[in-house]
């Protein structure tokens, strides 16, 4: 069983943390891994989320299972906050939450439940997509294809070739959809070209997934629904994996959700008792500490307004960091206009280094960047911006 088999390959995002921490360069510096960083480069806990936790030990008495799809009142906060508590789909309870272990665990639970539905089905990505999830679709038995998304020329959305290939997806295909901060780009799509898609989806009949890991980190908590609320006003079904990872910093505590939308309650509800099935057969319920801290803290408008206070802090430093980025990148001569760089959303800039500029950044100078040239923008500090931009600028003559 276990002989003859070669190494598989390093993951690609979170293998390069893992060769940048046996880096013995004292200059290194990891722009890989999504995380947010501040000034000394350290991934702090949130003070809200540390407050939340003393309150939890102090007052928890029991480690007994939770239900197979959460806690209920994690499931209630989740659903809020994704559409705004007063959201009719909420009313006429076409919306169920299960709690999983990361957006990651979402994707695949709402990827082996799709499967179960429609085992033909493809799944569309956007070209290009976070490098794990052609990997979840396929792991779940799926075929991926791509739609166009990024224009490598206009540094921008290349909307009109977008809609035409979704508007070619046949019925009952899935299309996985980055509700704002798409990861790799940064590059978004506006509210009326929400309302385009989400009508494509309506006409066409395909089923719309909306990976929303960065709620809060583009332009705000409401802001970062509208391709969500654009979809809920024209779909009568869809898929939503959310996660709490970046806007509560609870990575490691892998806080996510699957929100499962039908156009009744009661077909919501039976097709949601298979997405229990496909947790109960995977992990049987999920972990509970990371969604306790999370509705401790929606729960409570004090620590709610303290979250959201450090939330718009970790969004302004990433956008303070773009503009220095842009700067410091004139400033050692990088040829270009980056002003694109402050137009982008989220945590990644989509840099534009080719494969053998990424290749001499981490080899000749122990920076690390993801294939294809994404930036976690939030790793750059004042520390490290010049020998990075110098870095660049070295590696341009490999172009
Ligand atoms: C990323 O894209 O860097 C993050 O979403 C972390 C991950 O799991 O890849």
């Amino acid at each position: 069983m276990f002989s003859n088999h070669t190494p598989a390959p390093p993951d690609s995002i979170l293998g390069l943390t893992e060769a940048w921490k046996n880096d013995p360069n004292p200059n290194k510096v990891n722009l890989g891994v999504g995380v947010f960083k501040d000034e000394q480069g350290r991934t702090p806990i949130l003070e809200s989320v540390k407050e939340a936790e003393a309150y939890i030990l102090s007052s928890a008495t029991t480690k007994s299972y939770m239900p197979i799809a959460g806690a209920p009142e994690y499931r209630q906060q989740v659903k809020a906050l994704l559409f705004g508590a007063a959201h009719p789909v909420l009313a006429a309870n076409r919306a169920q939450t299960a709690h999983t272990p990361g957006g990651t665990g979402a994707l695949r639970v709402g990827a082996d439940l799709l499967k179960k539905f429609s085992p033909s089905a493809s799944v569309w990505v956007s070209s290009p997509t976070w490098a794990n999830h052609k990997g979840v679709f396929q792991g779940a038995g799926f075929a991926t294809k791509e739609y166009p998304y990024y224009d490598s020329a206009t540094k921008g959305l290349n909307f009109s070739a977008m809609l035409e290939t979704l508007s070619a997806v046949p019925a009952g295909d899935i299309v996985l959809l980055h509700a704002c901060c798409h990861n790799p780009t940064g590059v978004d799509l506006s509210a009326g070209q929400w309302k385009a898609v989400a009508a494509v989806a309506k006409e066409r009949g395909w089923l719309p997934f909306l990976d929303f890991a960065y709620q809060g980190y583009g332009d705000g908590l409401v802001e970062d629904r509208a391709g969500l609320l654009a979809l809920a006003e024209s779909c009568p079904e869809f898929l939503v994996a959310s996660s709490f990872s970046k806007n509560f910093g609870l990575y490691q505590e892998r806080t996510g959700a699957l929100t499962l939308i039908g156009a009744d309650a009661e077909a919501t509800a039976a097709s949601f008792s298979h997405a229990q099935t496909v947790i109960r057969v995977n992990y049987s319920n999920p972990p509970a500490h990371g969604g306790l801290i999370v509705s401790t803290i929606l729960g409570d408008p004090v620590r709610r307004a303290k979250w959201e206070s450090e939330l718009v802090a970790m969004r302004e430093r990433i956008a303070q960091i773009r503009e220095m980025f842009v700067k410091a990148l004139a400033a050692n001569g990088v040829p270009g206009d980056f002003s694109f760089i402050t137009r982008q959303k989220g945590m990644f800039s989509f840099s534009g280094l080719s494969d053998a500029q990424v290749k001499f950044l981490r080899e000749k100078k122990s920076i690390y960047i993801v294939g294809g040239g994404r930036i976690n923008v939030a790793g750059i500090t004042a520390k490290n911006v010049e020998y990075l931009c110098a870095s660049i600028r070295e590696s341009l003559d490999l172009k």
